[in-house]
C-alpha cells in the first residue's frame, strides 16, 4: 500500500499504449517519478515527452519484457536515476488465439514469454529493489481470463491464470517476510485499448495465430467479435483510476466488470460439482 504517491518511484511496463499509458498519466498526475518501458519506441517516447511537458519526471526504457536482461535494465534504471523503487506495474501483455491443440509452439513461447515470463522477470528485478527502498507495492495485470476459461484463447488464459496464482503466492510470501510490500492483481474485462492489435509486436517466428482457425469446426470470426467487445469496453483511464485506488488502499483484487463476477462463482461451483466446463458469458 502506498497512500501518498508524491515523489514515489514507479515502473510501468507496456506504458506506450492502453492501460499502461493511462496509468502512466495518472501516476504522473499523482506526483510519482516514472520509469516507463515498452517494446514500441516511438509511442513510448511520445507518452514520455507529453508527461514531461506537463512537468513530470519520466525516463523511457526500451525493453522486451520476455527478456530477463531487458527487465533487469528497467530496475537498474530506476535505482540509477532516482535511487529507489517503490511501485512496479507489470502490465505489458499480448493476446494470442486459436484452438488449444492447434496453437503453434512459437505462439505459446511468445504469449507465455510476454504475459507470464514478463511478470516473473518483473518480480525478480523489481521486488528486491522495492524491499531495498523500504517497501511499496507490486501490481500485476492479469485479466478476467485469469478467473474463467473462455474458448479460442488457451495460451492467453494459461498466462492470466498463472499471473493470478503468482500474485496470490507473492502476496502470501511477502506478508510472511516483507509486509511492507503490498500486492494487487488486476482482472479487467474488455477495455478500449490496442490489445486486439497485438500482432504488431509478434516476432516473425510466431506466425499468425488467426491462421490456425481456418478449416476447424469452430468457424467463428474471433477477430470481429473481439474488436466489437474491445470497442465497447471500459476506458483505460477508468481502469487506471481503479488501480491507483487499490495501491492507495491496499486492495488485492481489482475486478473492473461486475457483470463478469457471476462467471467466477459458476466456474468454482462447477469445479466443486465435477461438471464439464461449458461456454459461459457475462450476465448483467
Ligand atoms: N484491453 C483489454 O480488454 C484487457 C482485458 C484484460 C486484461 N488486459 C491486459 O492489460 C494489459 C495491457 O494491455 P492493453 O489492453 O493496454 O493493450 P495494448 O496493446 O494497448 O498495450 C499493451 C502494451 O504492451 C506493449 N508490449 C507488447 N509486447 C511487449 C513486450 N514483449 N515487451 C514490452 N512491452 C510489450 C505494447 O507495445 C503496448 O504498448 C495486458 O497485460 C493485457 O493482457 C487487457
Amino acid at each position: 500500500m502506498i497512500e501518498d504517491l508524491t515523489g514515489k518511484v514507479a515502473v510501468v511496463t507496456g506504458a506506450a499504449s492502453g492501460i499502461g499509458k493511462a496509468l502512466a498519466g495518472r501516476l504522473a498526475a499523482a506526483g510519482a517519478k516514472l520509469v516507463l518501458a515498452d517494446i514500441e519506441d516511438r509511442p513510448l517516447e511520445e507518452v514520455a515527452a507529453s508527461l514531461r511537458a506537463d512537468g513530470a519526471e519520466v525516463v523511457a526504457v526500451h525493453a522486451d519484457v520476455s527478456k530477463a536482461d531487458d527487465v533487469e535494465r528497467i530496475g537498474m534504471t530506476a535505482m540509477d536515476v532516482y535511487g529507489a523503487l517503490h511501485l512496479c506495474v507489470n502490465n505489458a501483455g499480448v493476446a494470442g488465439g486459436g484452438l488449444a491443440w492447434e496453437i503453434g509452439l512459437d505462439e505459446w513461447d511468445w504469449v507465455l514469454g510476454v504475459n507470464l515470463y514478463g511478470v516473473i522477470h518483473g518480480l525478480r528485478s523489481f521486488v528486491p529493489r522495492i524491499i531495498e527502498s523500504g517497501g511499496g507495492h507490486v501490481v500485476n495485470i492479469a485479466s478476467m481470463a485469469g478467473l474463467t476459461s473462455n474458448p479460442g484463447m488457451a495460451s492467453y488464459n494459461v498466462t492470466k491464470h498463472s499471473v493470478v496464482t503468482l500474485s496470490e503466492t507473492l502476496a502470501i510470501d511477502l506478508s510472511l517476510t516483507h509486509p511492507e510490500v503490498g500486492v494487487t492483481v488486476v482482472c479487467p474485462g474488455w477495455v478500449r485499448t490496442q490489445i486486439n492489435r497485438s500482432e504488431r509486436n509478434r516476432p516473425e517466428r510466431a506466425g499468425s495465430a488467426l491462421d490456425h482457425d481456418a478449416g476447424t469446426e469452430l468457424q467463428f470470426d474471433l477477430r470481429s467479435i473481439v474488436d466489437g467487445l474491445i470497442e465497447s469496453g471500459l476506458e483505460p483511464d477508468d481502469v487506471a483510476e481503479m488501480i491507483l485506488d487499490a495501491v492507495r488502499t491496499g486492495r488485492f483484487t481489482v475486478l473492473t466488470h461486475p457483470e463478469w463476477q457471476a462467471m467466477v462463482t459458476r466456474r468454482v461451483d462447477g469445479i466443486l460439482a465435477g461438471e464439464q466446463p461449458r461456454l459461459d458469458l457475462p450476465t448483467n
